[in-house]
């Protein structure tokens, strides 16, 4: 009897978990936030169906980050990622031989056999092949890579890179006689060759320089984040513990939240043999492949590219909510407004019972707080569109006192303030907070403070954290279409 029953809720749980396990084409829905976001929230984790990978990630070896770098002495983006960008970075961590730089000094040389030996032709003249032989020469006598990137930096930040081999060795206490005597032999010849033949061969094939390969890979996403944050991307690449360097990068987050109750704290959970963080696994075909996220990449792999949604849960009288929508979220609207899609919900930490067919709201912040809440309802519901509704809430949330502020902002912004006095004073304003309330008890994981945001539905510590830093940088990262210029101001794209 017992063994039967036991029998049958073995069965029924097992029937219960095919039900319930998401088919794998169901996961470009449900996956649909930016891979940066994947590995440090268990919900998500187990939504988008990558434990295996994350633990893997977590886990790995602490093994040097390997980073290519391929080169011409002469090329002005070279120059200036050299010196903005890597050696920089290279200072900064250095000692904790957490990254190795490979240079392959060639570019978009050609070069030809004359029966004796190679022939070299480069895009800015025979200085360049100069400077490049001078490099590939230093590359092979200094052999470790502190000195080398050492030596490449002054040469490339100095005022003619191919007439600063012998000064640049002087300064540096390199012996500069193996160098030339290089430059000047076979040797120096067929190691030049090598370097073409690398990089002639990299895969996928070099249209540009400079070059960067991370860990082997290339992709328009990795060559953009080298360029514009390489100290960012190698923290994010990194294994084991970060580097103190890689730490003091400050947070910015906005001021004190209005708690509900005390806040729990997310674990991040801790199997591939993907050694490219998280924040690149969809940033191409071959990185998805290799990392074995072809499926949960689908969304932002696919060219069609729904709004991101963007949810703020908050109250009027709470000053973090009020800095939140006055400092981040008005600003961000006005400049990539076009790829998203906002909803605001004014209720945050009230409480409501019901009294004779109404309901009775307390708020946190008292009466005065009700009153804004609902007006701001009202307004959200009446206006109907966020071009209109938005301004409107951001006046009032900036003013010295939101719900003191509703009829000023209509006049300021020309609306009608009757109709929305009406309803805040009505049964409509009231069913409304009502809704609100409804909707933020709703939330899951229920909030515990505000203000609350959602991104594309779901809230993570991490998620609010950034929403709070940097709205337009998480927004722009989720949405997978073609990012508005205000995204990708700021980035370096010229390129040699
Ligand atoms: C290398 O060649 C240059 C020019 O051809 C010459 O001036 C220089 O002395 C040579 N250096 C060595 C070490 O042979
Ligand atoms: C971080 O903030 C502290 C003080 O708040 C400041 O002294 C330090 O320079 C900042 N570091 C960076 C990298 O911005
Ligand atoms: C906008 O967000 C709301 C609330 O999250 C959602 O119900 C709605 O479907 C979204 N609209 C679009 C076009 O994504
Ligand atoms: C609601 O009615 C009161 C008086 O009945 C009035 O003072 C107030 O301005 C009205 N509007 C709002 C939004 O409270």
């Amino acid at each position: 009897m017992v063994r039967v029953t036991k029998m049958n809720t073995i069965l029924l749980i097992a029937l219960m978990s095919l039900c319930l396990s998401p088919a794998l084409s169901s996961l470009a829905v449900k996956c649909n936030l930016p891979s940066s976001l994947w590995c440090n929230s268990d919900d998500i984790t187990r939504q988008c169906q990558v434990e295996k990978h994350c633990n893997a990630w977590h886990k790995r070896e602490n093994t040097p980050v390997d980073v290519g770098v391929f080169i011409e002495a002469l090329c002005s983006d070279t120059i200036r990622f050299i010196t903005t960008q890597l050696y920089p970075t290279w200072v900064q961590l250095r000692d904790s031989a957490v990254f190795d730089i490979d240079f392959v000094p060639y570019g978009k040389a050609t070069e030809t056999w004359d029966g004796d030996k190679w022939v070299f032709e480069c895009q800015h003249g025979p200085a360049e092949c100069k400077g490049n032989l001078i490099q590939t020469c230093a590359i092979f006598h200094l052999k470790d890579t502190n000195t080398i990137t050492e030596y490449i930096h002054c040469m490339m930040s100095s005022p003619n890179p191919p007439e600063y081999g012998e000064k640049c060795a002087e300064m540096l206490k390199i012996d500069y006689e193996p160098i030339e005597k290089c430059t000047n032999t076979t040797l120096g010849n067929m190691l030049q060759h090598h370097m073409a033949k690398r990089t002639q061969q990299a895969e996928p094939p070099i249209n540009y320089i400079p070059w960067i390969t991370l860990n082997g890979e290339h992709n328009d996403e990795i060559q953009n984040r080298a360029e514009a944050d390489f100290m960012g991307l190698m923290c994010d690449t990194i294994s084991g513990e970060k580097p103190a360097a890689c730490r003091e990068i400050n947070d910015t987050t906005i001021g004190h939240h209005c708690y509900k109750n005390s806040r729990t704290v997310q674990v991040p959970v801790g199997d591939s043999k993907c050694n490219l963080p998280p924040s690149l696994w969809c940033s191409s075909t071959r990185v998805a492949q290799r990392c074995k996220v072809v499926e949960q990449c689908t969304s932002q792999l696919s060219s069609v590219a729904p709004p991101v949604s963007f949810s703020l849960y908050y109250e009027s009288l709470c000053p973090a909510c009020r800095e939140m929508i006055q400092s981040v979220l008005y600003p961000t609207w006005k400049k990539i407004g076009s790829i998203m899609n906002v909803t605001l919900v004014p209720y945050g930490n009230a409480h409501e019972h019901q009294e004779g067919g109404k309901w009775v709201f307390s708020c946190q912040h008292g009466k005065a707080e009700c009153t804004g809440n609902i007006i701001e309802g009202c307004v959200i519901h009446l206006l109907a569109r966020v071009e209109k509704w938005l301004p409107y809430i951001h006046c009032m949330e900036a003013s010295p006192s939101p719900p003191d502020y509703g009829a000023k902002c209509a006049e300021q912004l020309g609306f009608a303030w009757k109709p929305i006095s009406n309803c805040a004073n009505g049964t409509e304003g009231n069913h409304l907070m009502h809704m609100a309330g409804v909707a933020t008890d709703a939330l899951v994981p229920p909030h515990q403070y505000v203000p609350w945001v959602t991104l594309n539905g779901v809230h993570t510590d991490e998620i609010q954290k950034q929403a709070e830093t940097d709205l337009l940088k998480l927004i722009c990262n989720t949405y997978t279409g073609p990012k508005p210029a205000a995204c990708t101001d700021g980035e370096i794209h010229t390129r040699c």
